[in-house]
């Protein structure tokens, strides 16, 4: 018995359509990389257009929970209210915020202030105040979908060492986003990220990375923006990851609050910014499902 399927058959996918319009050539490249001993995602991992449209609808939820953030983040405000809005506003649309309980993670979503990298934790206490930048990072679980991105704030009037430092760190993304090739490795993607920080004489974090997400809050790849071209798993369509780079103005080492567990910050005390989207991979590049 073989199990070769010709191509005029009908492909396996169960588009109707016949296998030589439909996944030959996917096949055909992902046999010819296993081959070669590349690096490729489990295939149970990719998501069919189905699942896109899935994923999709957590996304909506998350971008438009980033909207109202947006829309109402002010100077005087507390990270508590922020997480109060971000609890409700997804709440009200059918969504789950993911953090919540995550790994014990205690509040609805990190909001990182300055010079905390990621995973601040809102609280009463901390007062938003004109000249900070933060970072919200907003994570949805809709119908059993995950949806992740984050974006930074600057509360009025901010130096412009940080306005500097934010806009740069949102075209590192951008660059990230430009450089998703199917069947080229991720570590181009990262290194091209880099290369963007450094030109401007900033560092990236490199212990702390994005993650495939979609079926789960953190998927297979673990995906570093201070790669190597040529490294790390090949892209292929149906892939889906997050493209979140901390950079810092200053050095590239953090330290991890041990009293709360989380908050992540720099060791220098200077500033770090981080822009988050969620890419998937196709046939000619990648379509930005959320941001
Ligand atoms: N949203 C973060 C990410 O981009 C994950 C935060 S984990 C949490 O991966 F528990 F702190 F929410
Ligand atoms: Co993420």
């Amino acid at each position: 018995m073989s199990l070769k399927i010709g191509r005029n058959d009908p492909c396996w996918c169960g588009s109707g359509k016949k296998y030589k319009y439909c996944h030959q050539a996917f096949d055909n490249h992902y046999e010819l990389l296993r081959q070669q001993g590349a690096a490729l995602p489990q295939p149970m991992l990719l998501k069919k257009p189905e699942d896109v449209e899935k994923i999709k609808e957590a996304c909506a939820i998350n971008m438009a929970v980033l909207d109202y953030v947006a829309e109402h983040i002010a100077a005087g405000i507390s990270t508590q209210q922020i997480d109060d809005w971000v609890h409700e506003e997804t709440v009200r649309r059918g969504g789950i915020p993911a953090p919540l309980g995550y790994e014990g993670f205690p509040k609805s979503v990190c909001t990182s202030i300055n010079e905390v990298v990621c995973h601040g934790i809102p609280s009463e206490t901390e007062i938003l105040k004109e000249g900070d930048i933060v970072n919200v990072d907003v994570s949805t679980i809709y119908n059993g979908y995950f949806a992740d991105s984050s974006r930074m704030f600057c509360i009025g009037q901010v130096s412009p060492e940080k306005e500097e430092l934010v806009r740069v760190v949102k075209e590192c993304v951008e660059i990230g986003i430009q450089h998703v090739k199917p069947w080229e490795p991720i570590g181009n993607m990262g290194h091209a990220v880099h290369q963007h920080a450094k030109e401007h004489g900033y560092s990236v974090v490199r212990e702390i990375g994005g993650h495939g997400v979609g079926f789960e809050f953190h998927e297979d790849p673990w995906v570093s923006y201070t790669s190597e071209e040529g490294s790390g798993m090949i892209m292929v369509p149906g892939m889906m990851f997050t493209i979140e780079p901390m950079v810092n103005m200053g050095g590239a080492a953090i330290w991890t609050d041990e009293e709360d567990g989380w908050t992540v910050r720099t060791e220098d005390g200077l500033p770090s910014a981080q822009w988050e989207v969620t890419v998937l991979v196709t046939d000619d590049g990648c379509e930005v499902v959320c941001w």
